[in-house]
């Protein structure tokens, strides 16, 4: 049985005093309501801008909630400027990073290769890797949606060794659903994470069993259930319904 994974991803979102606020809260609504229940069933997970980790690692230490980095380097070390490596990440007991997030892509000109490197780096490390995929509009509207996704996937497999997939998540995430308000519906959700879940048994059955596949793309407190219920769906990663405490928790709560 896989379990699920709900992730909250804030991308370039808080201050100081906001982190603190979103962090106590999520610990003392976990603690309130039943929460060892919760996260012995639920892996919940943030991914706070880097400047803010060593915040959250502090406020984290005690409790079941684990972090990560939205990007990390594709380098070891050395002469990046801007830029944030695995060791750094893990210095800062993160456990997971994000790897090609859509935005990423089209915003910072990121390509498969870089990913897939990405991924090896973070797999190599022990961490866990969340390989986000996806369509844009114009690619479902041309059908195009599991060649684009296959492509993405296909190129972590075909680069990556067995050892650094270990640990593996996928999300996937439509670009015309993330921070648009459109879902894709469960429907539309399950049948790419099957066909994901079957590039993946083609590759390695084992490892097909065990990979979490989450959705991404305006998860909510009020669709969250319904998405999740997909055999194939193993949780969510969340934008901006993860900045809000309530909202958050129930996304968790429904993924359980
Ligand atoms: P959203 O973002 O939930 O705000 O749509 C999801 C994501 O980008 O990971």
């Amino acid at each position: 049985m896989r379990k699920p994974l709900v992730a909250g991803n804030w991308k370039m979102n808080g201050s100081r005093e906001s982190v603190s606020a979103l962090l106590n809260g999520l610990n003392s609504g976990i603690a309130q309501t039943g929460g060892e229940e919760l996260t012995g069933k639920v892996d919940i997970a943030v991914f706070p801008p880097s400047i803010y980790v060593q915040q959250v690692a502090d406020v984290l230490a005690s409790s079941t909630i684990s972090w990560g980095l939205q990007n990390i380097c594709a380098e070891e070390k050395g002469a990046f400027t801007g830029e944030v490596s695995v060791s750094m990440a893990q210095d800062f007991s993160c456990t997971m990073v994000l790897a090609g997030h859509s935005e990423r892509r089209s915003l910072f000109g990121e390509v498969d290769a870089d990913v897939a490197v990405k991924v090896e780096r973070a797999g190599k490390a022990g961490l866990i890797p969340v390989l986000c995929v996806g369509e844009t509009l114009e690619e479902r509207e041309a059908d195009k949606t599991m060649e684009v996704v296959s492509r993405q996937v296909k190129a972590v497999l075909n680069h990556v060794d067995a050892a650094a997939l270990e640990k593996l998540v996928i999300a996937y995430e439509p670009v015309w659903a993330i921070g648009t308000g459109l879902t894709a519906t469960p429907e539309q959700a399950q049948e790419v994470h099957a066909s994901i879940r079957q590039l993946l048994v083609e590759h390695d059955a084992d490892m097909a069993t065990r990979t979490r596949i989450l959705y991404g793309g305006s998860v909510k407190g009020s669709n969250a259930a319904e998405i999740f219920a997909g055999p194939d769906v193993d949780g969510g990663l969340v934008g901006g319904a993860s900045l809000s405490v309530q909202d958050f928790l129930s996304i968790c709560r429904a993924a359980d």
